[in-house]
């Protein structure tokens, strides 16, 4: 929300904006009907409590939780929000799931920040079921080969540049957090949307081709960071005009995602593959529209994983135990599927059981999200509805939106103890086994780890992200060494600008130094 706050007050600032606050509360007052939760208007016209808000949510929820209870309204940015902060009331939004809408939602931001056309069947552009051709393209037979891709291209990335250096067991000095988008984007990019050549079966360093396409992705990373840093301003509803540089990036973004572009690469991504296909053949899109789209897909694809795999790497170096755990089940899990890990530096195949076979990284994964993912999931109400909550029952109306905040729940004291610390097996049985018997006030909680969403919403690409993320953990253990270049150094804050849209990144990149192992 900084940007969105540093743009709202420099409009927004002066007197004129109290009265006209005043002259609201009024109106508001007069406007308030029976049974509704308690209201919470802000101090501005339209924004409401935007500014709050966005300063800092956890705290503003909190202290409101506190003074109003389980279920509060709160008006942000012209919307009526009306958030459920108690756990055991999260099952209950599922259930009145016929008076809740999730797409419009989604299809109105995807809309708004990629600047694309309607997706929304109900419009007319298209009649792709574009959440089905998410959730069959990236799960079941379909992550198979996706995680087999992945594989193999961040062996190409991460390990392949390294091994034919001269010098490739000097030290190289590097931030991390660009270390990770360097690597996790290129990797990731590949695996969707293939390649101008064919990245497997070379070993002496890159041809002029790969060199060219190392290139092309980097500058598309550069336009990708340019384009993510206003994607709140944007989903705010700020026109990209306003961002004359980030406007730009994503124009060239959606040229490098154009179908003819796409159509001379190799190794394309079912899900990009039959997506260009029905934009072709269900739309009305016009070239740059249906790039677009596929931009989407990018940045939901990068947005996430990238801040999730710095966090992950950043805990597991800095805490000895922690990375002594994950190097160990590494080597159980590569001795059971006799894979050797020598001088030759082959690719690594791991299927998706060897991939599940790992309880530790499991955890260490989840322990770095819950410390640094802020998602905000959301419920449009389709029409005036009663929301019943335990014995009480609260009038909602039509276009409202019901929010849950699942920060408040990965950091209550109750749920997790110390819960700004980090604890790399919160999520391991003393029998190594997956923990997930998690209490809140001696009750059994169904929801206590949400950084996916949840019900039908719910991330498609959830299970590859965490695949991606073991992959890069196995090859970065089995065959670098890593440091951290102060030992002692303090984890960085999260950066706030991207709350309610998923994974912090960190406010500061952090320094590392890495050289391949000897083997
Ligand atoms: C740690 C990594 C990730 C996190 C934390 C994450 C989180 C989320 C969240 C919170 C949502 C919105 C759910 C809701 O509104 O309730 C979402 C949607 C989505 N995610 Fe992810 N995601 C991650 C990685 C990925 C990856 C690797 C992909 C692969 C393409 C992906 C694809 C999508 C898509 C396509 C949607 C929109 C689904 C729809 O609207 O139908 N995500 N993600």
């Amino acid at each position: 929300m900084c940007v969105i706050n540093r743009f709202l007050r420099s409009r927004f600032e002066g007197r004129i904006l109290i009265y006209s606050h005043n002259l609201h509360l009024v109106y508001i007052a007069f406007c308030r009907r029976p049974s509704e939760p308690p209201l919470e208007n802000g101090l501005l016209p339209y924004l409401g409590c935007a500014l709050q808000f966005g300063a800092n949510p956890l705290n503003f929820l909190r202290t409101r939780q506190k003074k109003y209870g389980p279920i509060f309204t709160c008006k942000l940015a012209g919307k009526y929000f009306h958030f459920l902060t108690d756990p055991f009331s999260y099952h209950t939004v599922m259930g009145h799931g016929r008076h809740l809408d999730w797409k419009k939602f989604h299809f109105a931001i995807s809309a708004k920040a990629f600047g694309h056309g309607s997706i929304d069947p109900d419009d007319g552009n298209t009649t792709e079921n574009i959440h089905q051709t998410f959730t069959r393209n990236l799960q079941g037979n379909a992550l198979t080969f996706l995680a087999e891709s992945m594989m193999e291209n961040l062996h190409y990335v991460m390990v392949e540049p390294n091994a034919s250096r001269i010098d490739s067991s000097d030290w190289v000095t590097d931030k991390l957090y660009e270390f990770c988008c360097r690597v996790m984007f290129e990797a990731g990019f590949l695996t969707l949307f293939g390649t101008d050549f064919n990245p497997v079966g070379h070993d002496k360093g890159l041809s002029a081709n790969q060199e060219a396409h190392r290139a092309f992705i980097l500058r598309t990373l550069e336009n990708f960071k340019a384009f993510d840093q206003v994607f709140p301003a944007l989903v705010a509803g700020l026109p990209i005009h306003l961002f004359k540089s980030a406007h730009s990036a994503r124009e060239k973004l959606a040229d490098a995602l154009l179908h003819k572009t796409l159509k001379k690469r190799h190794n394309i991504s079912e899900l990009i593959s039959l997506r260009m296909f029905f934009n072709d053949t269900l739309s009305t899109f016009d070239e740059k529209e249906k790039a677009k789209t596929h931009l989407a897909v990018l940045w939901a694809s990068q947005s996430n994983t990238i801040p999730a795999t710095f966090w992950t790497s950043f805990y597991l170096i800095r805490n000895p135990k922690a990375m002594e755990a994950a190097i160990k089940e590494v080597q159980r899990v590569l001795e059971n599927a006799e894979i050797k890990i020598d001088s030759t530096r082959k690719p690594i195949s791991l299927n998706r059981k060897q991939l599940d076979d790992m309880p530790v990284l499991d955890s260490v994964i989840k322990e770095a999200i819950r410390l640094s993912s802020a998602s905000m999931t959301v419920r449009v109400a389709k029409e005036d509805f009663v929301l019943q909550l335990g014995s009480n029952s609260y009038n909602i109306r039509k276009d409202d939106t019901i929010a849950l905040y699942p920060q408040l729940l990965h950091f209550d004291p109750e749920i997790y103890s110390d819960p700004l610390t980090y604890k790399y097996d919160r999520y391991l049985e003393e029998n190594g086994k997956e923990k997930t018997t998690f209490y809140h006030n001696g009750r059994k909680l169904k929801y206590y780890y949400m950084p996916f969403g949840m019900g039908l919403a719910k991330c498609p690409g959830r299970l590859l992200a965490v695949h991606e993320i073991k992959q890069f953990l196995t090859l970065l253990l089995s065959y670098f060494e890593v440091e951290l270049l102060d030992k002692n150094v303090t984890c960085p804050s999260l950066d706030q600008s991207r709350v309610g849209l998923g994974v912090l990144q960190p406010a500061s990149d952090i320094d590392f130094k890495y050289r391949l192992k000897c083997l």
